[in-house]
């Protein structure tokens, strides 16, 4: 089944949604990232959930495997992914986005101060959109730093494979992974603090 076939006519306000939170987070690299000392956000992904992935999601919530339902009862059919090099560039993105006009953030999942028994780590927010059409859509913004995203798509993997040899083995290396990544986040964060804090005694 085609986006088409299952979004209908929603599908345009759809990715329009995505393309205006694109366009949004673009617009903070431009007006801040460039001031404080170097890119803060690195790239950013975008999708809007596959009509397969959200048929599953659906049906595991026992909830009717329609586009109605795709977008009044779930909330991440449209998904950008902002990805930071630093920890404080997160919280730095995320307080900027609340604060925009083009929508209101409902709800936020902060996963690098609660992290999932996984290891998983990221800033989720939940945004309301009105689109030009006039209706009202909700979009995913998941906020990371580069080495959580560089995890976060290798233990995605696992999620899709019915049979994994040595899974506990493997979840257990990936847990181990987590959190030595979050301890290399904070050193790498007082590492450029320390560094930008001497650039401002030079000056
Ligand atoms: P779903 O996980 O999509 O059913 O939604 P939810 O309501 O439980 O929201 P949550 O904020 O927990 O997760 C939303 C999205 O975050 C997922 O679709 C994934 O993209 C990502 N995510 C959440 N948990 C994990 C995880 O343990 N590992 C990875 N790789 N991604 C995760
Ligand atoms: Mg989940």
């Amino acid at each position: 089944m085609t986006e088409e076939e299952f979004y209908g006519p929603a599908l345009t306000g759809m990715k329009w949604a995505e393309q205006t939170i694109l366009n949004i987070a673009g617009a903070y690299e431009w007006e801040r990232g460039q001031a404080e000392n170097g890119r803060t956000i690195l790239y950013q992904t975008s999708r809007i959930k596959t009509p397969e992935s959200m048929r599953n999601k659906l049906k595991s919530r026992k909830l009717e495997t329609d586009a109605h339902s795709a977008l009044t009862q779930v909330h991440d059919a449209v998904g950008v992914r902002i990805v930071c090099a630093f920890s404080d560039d997160v919280y730095k993105v995320a307080d900027w986005l609340k604060t925009r006009p083009e929508f209101r953030v409902v709800m936020t999942k902060d996963y690098f101060a609660h992290p999932k028994p996984n290891g998983y780590r990221s800033y989720h927010m939940i945004v309301l959109l009105p689109t030009p059409q006039g209706e009202e859509l909700s979009a995913e913004i998941q906020i990371r730093t580069i080495a959580t995203d560089f995890w976060a798509t290798l233990e995605h993997q696992l999620k899709y494979k019915r049979q994994v040899a040595h899974e506990e083995l493997i979840r257990s290396e990936l847990k181990r992974c987590a959190d030595e990544i979050a301890s290399v986040d904070l050193s790498m964060q007082t590492i450029r603090d320390m560094i930008q804090g001497e650039d401002k005694n030079q000056e």
